[in-house]
């Protein structure tokens, strides 16, 4: 009697404990997004460049299943992205790739040899996809941008300490995939807070609290919030992170057409903010905590000594402009998808970290609360002031907007989303016309680059993804 009794209160006790399974989003579409974040890891993408691989994946299926309308959709998305990534990453197409392909054919026709018009819509979505990677891997991201550092100096982008050149210079005339380049332009260049958000480098002061909170070694709280978001070497970068967080809160039920919508535009408007954010980075030139702070600089109170021996919690800073945050343009765009797709700010779901699976998962009751908790692990991580992961938010939350809203989506995909989707947009939560506004500092904020020191542009995968 006793026996069965804790028997059942333990039984009790374990099911609570354990919490029904959230039931994660597996379908023909996140399937070749999981091979793409097994790129990302292995060949370590950066973030920005993930946010397009991602993009590629999820558009290449979602013109495949509307283009191919008569195929099923599991055989259009299937060839689709097998093809993306078979071009991007050969050395894994036969062992990886075709397995995949294989199963999802198999499930979709029962295990029946393809019929003549399966074979030719597989070759069509190959040859749809063939189309978009060439169009969105050259262009002028590859061109050389002729960025040169400005001499050293208060508020001046340097490398940190080691490093050897800053991170695409170029992607700010990237090709984008929805937002037209001038629109993104004069995103980043409003100066009028009545029509937009207006970007500014951090006031200084913000860098009090940065100083201290981002060398801060001894706060067991702050240095796992920087490291559980920081996603860098061998992860699939913090955009993958937040793909895994989508599989968790989209619906499990979700049809592989409306995956494949809801994942390009996500990524696609994550890449078009990162777009963005790399305009103002390289426009603004704005040092980072570790060069500030080795330097020493006026501030509010007067003059700050220099602290030569000041180190970041996370000893990689990223090497590129520090405002604004490119985590946090990534983290806005896709912050503001998930809340357009659901209808809602508020979702129960729990998430990991791959980077620090030593971390428990963390659980949140909505969306907004982990975006912003990403933007402030990167001031603990002592790589970005507040001001820069404030506005990198925004920056992603505006042009993700843009991009949801925008006619290139005006398609049968489109016309055919969940019915929640529709929902009255959550409106981008920043840019509020009047809200108040921190100030720039004012000598040398924008420094122009000077003529002296040419700098290579480089795609090489850093240590640190941004
Ligand atoms: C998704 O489903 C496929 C097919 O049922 C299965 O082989 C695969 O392991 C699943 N993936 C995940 C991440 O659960
Ligand atoms: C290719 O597949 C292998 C085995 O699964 C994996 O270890 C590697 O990371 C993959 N490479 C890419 C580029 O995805
Ligand atoms: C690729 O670019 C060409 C030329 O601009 C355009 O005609 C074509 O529709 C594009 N294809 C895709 C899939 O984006
Ligand atoms: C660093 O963290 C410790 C432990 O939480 C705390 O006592 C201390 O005040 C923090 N230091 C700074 C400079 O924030
Ligand atoms: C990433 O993986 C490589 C190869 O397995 C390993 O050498 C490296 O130490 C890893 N880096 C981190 C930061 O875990
Ligand atoms: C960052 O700035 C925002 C907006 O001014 C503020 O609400 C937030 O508390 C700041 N965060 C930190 C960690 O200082």
């Amino acid at each position: 009697m006793w026996r069965s009794q804790t028997l059942i209160v333990a039984l009790a006790a374990c099911l609570m404990a354990v919490a029904p399974a959230q039931a994660i989003l597996n379908n023909t579409v996140t399937q070749w997004e999981a091979q793409a974040q097994q790129a990302v890891r292995s060949i370590g993408i950066q973030n920005q460049l993930s946010n397009r691989l991602y993009g590629l994946v999820a558009l290449a299926q979602l013109h495949a299943i509307e283009k191919l309308s008569t195929l099923d959709p599991v055989i259009a998305a299937g060839g689709a992205g097998h093809a993306v990534l078979s071009i991007l990453f050969p050395s894994n197409q036969s062992a990886e790739y075709d397995g995949l392909l294989k199963k999802q054919l198999d499930a979709a026709t029962g295990g029946k040899a393809l019929t003549d018009a399966q074979k030719a819509g597989l070759k069509a979505a190959a040859a749809l996809a063939g189309d978009l990677v060439r169009n969105h891997t050259g262009g002028a991201s590859a061109e050389y941008s002729g960025f040169k550092f400005g001499a050293p100096g208060p508020f001046v982008y340097q490398l940190a300490p080691g490093q050897k050149y800053a991170l695409y210079p170029q992607l700010g005339n990237a090709k984008p995939f929805v937002v037209p380049q001038p629109e993104l332009s004069a995103i980043v260049t409003n100066t009028d807070a009545a029509k937009g958000p207006v970007f500014k480098v951090p006031p200084i002061s913000d860098y009090e609290t940065a100083r201290k909170l981002g060398a801060n070694t001894t706060d067991k709280a702050l240095g796992e919030t920087a490291l559980f978001w920081a996603d860098g070497a061998n992860t699939s970068a913090i955009s993958g992170h937040w793909l895994d967080i989508a599989k968790r809160v989209l619906p499990s039920t979700l049809s592989v057409k409306d995956s494949a919508l809801f994942f390009a535009k996500a990524f696609t408007g994550a890449w078009d903010a990162s777009i963005a954010a790399w305009k103002i980075k390289y426009s603004t030139l704005h040092w980072r905590p570790v060069t500030a702070f080795r330097a020493g600089y006026t501030g509010p109170d007067g003059p700050v000594a220099a602290d030569k021996e000041w180190t970041g919690f996370l000893t990689r800073t990223p090497p590129h402009p520090e405002y604004p945050s490119g985590h946090q343009a990534t983290v806005g765009a896709l912050l503001e998808a998930l809340v357009r797709q659901l209808g809602t700010d508020k979702v129960e779901f729990s998430i990991g970290s791959e980077g620090t699976p030593f971390l428990p998962e963390r659980k949140y009751t909505d969306l907004t609360t982990p975006a912003v908790e990403v933007g402030d692990s990167r001031l603990y991580g002592g790589v970005h002031f507040n001001t820069s992961n404030v506005d990198g938010l925004i920056v992603g939350r505006v042009v993700a907007s843009k991009a949801w809203d925008s006619p290139f989506w005006n398609t049968k995909a489109a016309a055919s989303a969940p019915a929640k989707a529709s929902t009255p947009a959550a409106k981008p939560s920043a840019p509020k016309a009047g809200s108040p506004k921190p100030s720039a500092p004012k000598a040398g904020a924008s420094p122009k680059p000077d003529a002296a020191k040419p700098a290579a542009p480089t795609d090489k995968p850093a240590a640190t993804k941004p």
